[in-house]
């Protein structure tokens, strides 16, 4: 209930809703399901898949975990304080029609999902000013979604690349379009599928100047691609310029969890299955830096979810944390 006082605190023009229906109560107390309440407003996102084999983003439709991810960021920007990530264009890239569905998603249950998703734009976007304060100029966002980073991009000179599956960013675009936010001249849309399609080349022709060194950020994506697919796009970052690097979040395989965690990450797998955005790589993350390291990368730092808690949410009196097994790693060439 606080959060909805909060929203309708804050955003005087909204209407606070009754009561949850009970299935949409049971949704919000399945933890991670909560990403997919509220898609009903958004007819396109919420389109049936084809199947449950990831069909979903090779059918044309847009990914509906962007969109759930996105809700999770605006409603960050709602109901904590202070905010780990402040992202004033969170809640206006989503609509008026979002207010109820924002309201559903601030159940309790969902809190440490919005922790890591705000948490993983923040640690990007500080790694991101470390890079740029030593000269980096290019930044490409991975699987973008609907981040806004690149609406309110604060370095003078950094060109941003918002790499993403073609359907996903049509429909970002429009997105952007219907809330009146404009697409400032340093952003560069480059719709590529990782699993089918050579980001390189993709993003040469975009303007990307491979002799220069640039940060790229890969956030709740490498969950979704396969295992090829993942390694492929890492050994394309770690084969850039000199004083290049990436930023990725990345989860914990369900072999190292048991009991509730489990069981909650199986109910997890199999909604992400049933919409058709099904998780299909997990990293353990003590084989994470030999991996990057194989892979080409020089240098490999892993934020462990313990680290992320003191960094980003230490003495919080909300006892906002980000879940155990969510982690981030940054790798240099
Ligand atoms: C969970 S969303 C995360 C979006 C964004 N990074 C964020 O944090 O809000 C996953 C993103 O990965 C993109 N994606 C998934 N598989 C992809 C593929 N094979 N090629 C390109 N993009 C893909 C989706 O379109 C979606 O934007």
């Amino acid at each position: 209930m606080r959060a909805m006082h909060c929203w309708t605190g804050q955003r005087p023009g909204l209407r606070a809703e009754p009561a949850l229906p009970v299935r949409r109560r049971w949704l919000a107390a399945a933890g991670t399901l909560a990403l997919l309440q509220g898609f009903a407003s958004y007819p396109r996102v919420w389109a049936k898949p084809e199947s449950s084999t990831g069909a979903r983003l090779a059918a044309g439709t847009p990914s509906a975990t962007a969109l759930g991810a996105a809700m999770q960021r605006a409603l960050h920007q709602i109901v904590d304080v202070p905010r780990v990530l402040d992202d004033p264009l969170a809640v206006r890239i989503l609509g008026a029609d979002a207010a109820s569905a924002l309201q559903a998603a601030a159940d309790r249950p969902s809190r440490g999902l919005r922790a890591y998703i705000a948490m993983r734009s923040r640690h990007a976007e500080d790694r991101l000013a470390e890079a740029v304060s030593r000269g980096v100029r290019q930044y490409v966002v991975l699987g973008a979604g609907l981040d806004t980073f690149a609406c309110r991009n604060p370095h003078p000179g950094l060109r941003v690349f918002e790499v993403d599956y073609p359907a996903t960013q049509d429909w970002k675009r429009g997105r952007l379009a219907a809330v009146g936010i404009a697409e400032p001249p340093a952003l560069i849309f480059v719709p590529v599928d990782f699993e089918t399609q050579r980001l390189p080349d993709r993003l040469r022709e975009s303007g990307f100047d491979p002799a220069q060194p640039a940060f790229f950020s890969m956030l709740g994506v490498v969950i979704y691609l396969t295992e090829e697919a993942m390694d492929a796009t890492l050994r394309v970052i770690a084969s850039c310029a000199p004083g290049s690097g990436i930023t990725f979040s990345f989860t914990e395989p369900p072999s190292r969890l048991e009991g509730a965690a489990l069981a909650s990450r199986q109910r997890s797998m199999a909604a992400m299955a049933a919409i058709g955005e099904p998780w299909r790589t997990f990293l353990e993350p003590e084989s994470v830096p030999s991996r990057l390291r194989a892979l080409g990368f020089s240098a490999v730092e892993v934020l462990t979810p313990k680290q992320a808690n003191q960094r980003y949410f230490g003495g919080r009196v909300d006892r906002l944390r980000v879940p155990a097994s969510s982690h981030m790693a940054t790798a240099f060439v």
